[in-house]
């Protein structure tokens, strides 16, 4: 009996040793701070398994890499290195580093990382039982779930506003079929913003191989994780107390966009294809004849010589200087799209120049890979190689010859037809799984480095389709091949604003739906949505019937006409937005989580497609087969802008929805500079920069901004800058004196009041009295003129 036990003891012990063995080996977790020491501005704490690292980038962004073998410390998305000083404290059980704003609070036994506020407010912990762990090369890592934890971000991603119960894949995938809840799409922003307790935070994943995300969607409130299937668990911690700070802080880690060239804030008008020079012109000459203010059209695909890259196809584009200088002489720009794929074919420059110098995908034994896209069999450039990038940049003189400046990076996801590319094909020292999310990326910064080159100070337009997070710093994107029907619209616009939070200003849709043929009525609520978009392209794909704003009738077009008007009229503003981009990473088109964050309406699947275009418009998106709408106005004033009707905030109203007329409110104090009409943004205009200033009871104040929309030399200084401040409580509104070299084209400065009316007394100008006429029978709205560059102080 004796015996028995033993052996039942025995036995017990190895199975549970077993039990024990296998499921280490399963999930092997992080285990335990052994030694902790500091190197240079490193803290390095080495457990049995990984070793973890610390890095303190500023007061607000604390770097935590965990791995088991740490990969070479570089990065395709972060431009920034530490700079600030690491100051820690150990004792037996914690680890804690502090800077003004944040502490981090790490746990050594089990090794878990936990931030708060520096006032010791929790901003976000690792699961106390989980934490950071592996399963094989999976490295993942739980965090703790707040109960009223919401997430917002990760760019590209459809579902709400509020990503809470939604999990998401990051893998760059052409998805021409999309719908509302697609999963992924194009591109991979792994950075997200995390809100509790009137708290924020944002984290950044910087990790390329396919990732997760899992806020809370199948773990029963429990906790929320995010993985990848390779590299480290390399993350960035953003602790700053505003959404808008975050966002702030998260580019200037990632990079900023530069000005883009004014002229593709414009109207664009793209189609999968118009097949000849003629009908480039036909389409150009049509929108000027038909005083359809535009800027640019496109070359798709079929412009090329059997689709291959960098050539034009002889006979149906016999002269592309010829037609490029009729385009310009019109005031457009034509963008021609470039795909990454590489036909294979002896005699092609591209293909041998590229295959002689080993530019090219290959298989492990060095064979290149072969996929077939709209060329047929092609190779695949490694962007990833500066040598290829640099290469590729050059090849660009092909287009840039005839004059053309702006490039659409298109297909580099990269897509290849009925496969995926075997994750054995090799891009230089990286296998696939671990560059695909960047590929795109890496197209892109070698067409806007090269192009930029090549056009020495004029500044190259470039649109990508696949992205990874910093392709700010290269490129505009837009989001894939959506569809013609009103769900998609509204997708669209979540889709805009989510890239705006993850550092992607310059984003646009196409407007009316790539595939499917819109109705009238949702052409023209489309395009009125579009002059709201930052980037305002109207495409179509092969086959659809034509797009262009004269196919919808005589009374359609008035109303797109109308409406792309009032773009050109903004554009003053929409440049100064994009001044605010590069100065500061926050993006034109601003989910209402950006400003009104504690509002828990903005929220709702009813109001989460609102968002504000800039500063001080509001937007709120509406079907074409509603013609009122209930909007969510968040708390302060705000006026209708179509009537100057003015509502107090914090509440939902109907509104007047006609197709002539899209909810747009300005919001009380607001100040908006405005031009008059121009037919494309070549155009001088009558030289009066109308500054709007709508009364409210806040101050105010606003950065107008402008140079010469076409080169660097902003670089240098060659800019007119100005601070326009309205004070209520003061009774004053001013303009700082003029900051910068450059002189602005507007000649006079027209002062325009909205909703003023008993608010005006006496009127004087740097304390002259001066003469102020009314604009509106109701005397609500007013005008004066102001010329100075000097400081222009006007008390009412
Ligand atoms: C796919 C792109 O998404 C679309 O915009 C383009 O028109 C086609 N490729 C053809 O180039």
């Amino acid at each position: 009996m004796k015996r028995y036990c033993y052996s039942l003891v025995i036995l017990l012990v190895i199975y549970s040793s077993n039990l024990f063995a296998q499921q280490h080996m399963d999930t092997e977790i992080l285990g335990n701070a052994e030694s902790v020491t500091q190197q240079n501005n490193v803290l390095l704490i080495k457990t049995k398994e990984a070793e973890a690292r610390v890095w303190v980038y500023s007061p607000t962004i604390i770097r935590v890499s965990i791995s088991k073998e740490h990969s070479a410390d570089s990065s395709f998305a972060v431009v920034k290195d530490p700079e600030s000083t690491l100051n820690y404290k150990e004792t037996a059980t914690d680890i804690t580093v502090s800077t003004s704003a944040l502490t981090l609070h790490i746990n050594k036994s089990p090794l878990r990382f936990d931030f708060s506020t520096a006032d010791g407010k929790v901003l976000s912990e690792d699961d106390p039982r989980f934490g950071t762990n592996w399963q094989g090369t999976r490295v993942v890592n739980y965090r703790k779930l707040y109960k009223d934890e919401r997430f917002i971000g990760l760019g590209e991603k459809t579902g709400n506003l509020d990503r809470r119960g939604s999990a998401y894949v990051n893998w760059n995938t052409d998805a021409p079929d999309h719908g509302p809840k697609t999963d992924p799409l194009y591109e991979t922003f792994p950075f997200f913003v995390g809100l509790h307790n009137g708290l924020s935070y944002g984290l950044f994943f910087d990790n390329t191989h396919k990732s997760y995300f899992d806020f809370g969607a199948s773990t029963d409130e429990q906790m929320s994780w995010f993985g990848a299937d390779g590299g480290d668990m390399n993350y960035y911690f953003f602790g700053a107390q505003s959404v808008a700070q975050i966002i702030e802080d998260y580019t200037w880690l990632t990079g900023r966009m530069e000005m883009p060239p004014l002229w593709s804030l414009g109207y664009q008008q793209c189609r999968w294809s118009y097949m000849s020079a003629e009908e480039v012109l036909d389409i150009a000459s049509k929108l000027r004849e038909d005083k359809i203010p535009a800027d640019v059209v496109y070359c798709d695909i079929d412009y090329m010589d059997h689709y291959k890259i960098f050539t034009w196809n002889k006979q149906t584009f016999p002269d592309p200087k010829g037609m490029i200088d009729k385009l310009k002489a019109m005031n457009f720009h034509l963008v021609t799209i470039v795909d990454p794929g590489i036909k294979v074919e002896d005699g092609y420059k591209q293909h041998d120049e590229g295959v002689a110098k080993g530019y090219f995908a290959t298989y492990p034994d060095g064979e290149k890979y072969i996929g077939s896209v709209w060329p047929g069999r092609c190779y695949f450039p490694n962007f990833t190689d500066k040598a290829v990038r640099d290469w590729w940049g050059a090849s660009f003189t092909a287009l840039t010859e005839p004059g053309v400046e702006g490039f659409w990076n298109d297909m580099n996801e990269p897509a290849v037809w009925n496969q995926s590319i075997p994750w054995m094909v090799k891009f230089g020292k990286y296998y696939m799984p671990e560059i695909r999310n960047v590929y795109g990326m890496q197209m892109a910064e070698a067409t806007y480095l090269g192009t930029k080159k090549i056009l020495g100070n004029k500044r190259p337009f470039v649109l990508t389709r696949a992205a990874y997070s910093g392709t700010q710093r290269f490129s505009a994107v837009w989001t894939g091949d959506n569809s013609a029907y009103d769900a998609h619209m509204l997708l669209g616009q979540r889709l805009v604003n989510s890239l705006g939070i993850t550092g992607m200003s310059l984003v646009g849709v196409d407007i009316g739906g790539f595939t499917g043929n819109p109705t009238p009525e949702l052409m023209v609520r489309w395009n009125s949505l579009g002059v709201y978009t930052p980037m305002f392209r109207n495409h179509a794909a092969q086959g659809t019937n034509y797009r262009e704003p004269w196919r919808w009738g005589k009374d359609n077009e008035a109303i797109i006409r109308k409406d792309i008007e009032q773009r050109y009229k903004l554009l003053p503003y929409i440049y100064s937005g994009y001044y605010q981009s590069h100065q500061t990473g926050l993006p034109l088109s601003r989910t209402l989580a950006i400003d009104y964050t504690q509002e828990d309406s903005i929220f709702s699947e009813h109001f989460q497609n609102q968002f504000m275009f800039g500063d001080a418009i509001l937007v709120a998106p509406v079907e074409s087969t509603k013609f009122n709408e209930d909007v969510y106005l968040p708390k302060g004033e705000w006026y209708r802008l179509s009537s100057g009707e003015k509502f107090v905030g914090g509440r939902i109203i109907n509104a007047p929805a006609p197709l002539t007329d899209l909810p747009v409110f300005i919001k009380g104090s607001a100040i908006i500079p405005m031009q008059n009409l121009v037919q494309s943004t070549s155009e001088k205009g009558d030289g009066i920069l109308k500054i709007n200033v709508w009364y409210g009871s806040a101050a105010n104040s606003f950065v107008y901004y402008e140079d010469d929309g076409s080169s660097y030399d902003y670089q240098k200084g060659v800019y007119y800058k100005r601070n326009i401040s309205f004070d209520p409580a003061k009774n004053v509104i001013s303009l700082s004196a003029v900051e910068g070299s450059f002189v602005s084209k507007y000649n006079k400065i027209e002062l325009v009041l909205h909703g003023f009316k008993g608010h005006l007394k006496t009127f004087k100008v740097n304390g002259k009295d001066t003469k102020i006429w009314p604009n509106t029978g109701d005397g609500t709205d007013y005008s004066l003129f102001v010329n100075e560059n000097k400081e222009i102080k006007i008390q009412y």
